[in-house]
């Protein structure tokens, strides 16, 4: 099913998006290719009670079991290929391509070329969505992300995928960090399963948001329930703020299943792609509560 207009939050605006059936496009995304297995266990007993960023599974080699939380990136990434038999094999994550893809279909209702875009890739992980969006070919393509575990990963499995790679914090970005991103002129920011949980607050995203220049692309992924009306603070509000006080043109929204939780259930998500139309102001920083609860 595809639709033209999106009811937004009960308050009586119509957002022009295109709205894809949370079943059109599932399971046709392209798993990364494997080359070592290892030996995934899922905990035995019901996990439902967790919060996404609570969960686990066991590394199994002989007779040990490490527990590892999915969101435990560092000790992730340190094994080669783990993340992507856990998230994108087992749990059939599909939010890297389906990003890039809200992105260049957004890119494409403009007179701009997909193939000039500077990306500056926020919690760029081991650098999926870097590798998702080279086959599409970008002009420059920087990734981000605040551990060093992500970058050294990104360089074993994925190397000059990247132009440049650096690890930096987005809540706490020194002047030279802040520098040396903006000497590459990004026009696009993307961000994919990196936003909340723990992960990227929504103060962070919005230094990104003001680092790209003016008109530039933004694309990225959030759980469906941060639009909830009810929930006035953290992403909710920002998302909401940037679309309605005019700092976002959105031209596309898509709700799909980001991937499976560990019990089987779908989790579904919106990926967001549009155009920047002004900085946010610190004012405008200052008047929301952008805590993530
Ligand atoms: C679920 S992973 C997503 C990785 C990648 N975008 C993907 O889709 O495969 C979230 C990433 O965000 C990074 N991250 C969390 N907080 C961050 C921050 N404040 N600044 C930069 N990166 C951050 C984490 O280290 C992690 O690599």
């Amino acid at each position: 099913m595809r639709g033209r207009c999106w009811p937004t939050w009960g308050v009586g605006v119509w957002i022009e998006a295109t709205i894809y059936s949370p079943f059109a496009e599932q399971n046709n995304r392209e798993i990364p290719q494997l080359t070592k297995r290892h030996r995934i266990q899922f905990p035995p007993r019901d996990v439902r009670e967790l919060r996404q960023d609570e969960v686990y599974f066991y590394l199994c080699d002989g007779d040990s079991k490490e527990k590892i939380r999915l969101h435990d990136y560092k000790r992730i990434y340190e094994v080669p290929e783990l993340y992507e038999q856990v998230v994108y094999e087992r749990l059939k994550c599909q939010s890297p391509s389906m990003v890039a893809d809200v992105l260049l279909s957004s890119v494409s209702q403009s007179e701009q070329s997909f193939s000039e875009l500077r990306v500056l890739d926020l919690g760029a992980g081991n650098g999926i969505v870097g590798e998702e969006l080279k086959k599409h070919g970008v002009s420059r393509l920087i990734g981000v992300d605040i551990i060093p575990e992500a970058q050294v990963a990104t360089e074993r499995d994925r190397p000059g995928v990247y132009d440049a790679f650096y690890v930096m914090d987005f809540c706490d970005l020194k002047d030279d960090e802040r520098a040396e991103l903006n000497s590459w002129s990004p026009d696009c920011l993307i961000s994919v399963a990196a936003l909340g949980f723990s992960d990227i607050p929504a103060t962070a995203f919005l230094e990104a948001f003001n680092m790209i220049t003016e008109e530039g692309w933004v694309a990225f992924n959030i759980k469906e329930t941060f639009f909830d009306r009810h929930i006035d603070w953290g992403f909710s509000q920002l998302i909401r703020e940037l679309i309605f006080s005019d700092y976002l043109d959105l031209y596309q929204v898509r709700r799909y299943r980001h991937r499976l939780s560990i019990e089987g259930e779908p989790l579904y998500y919106l990926a967001l792609g549009g155009k920047k139309k002004a900085n946010v102001p610190a004012s405008l920083v200052d008047s929301l509560d952008l805590s993530d609860r």
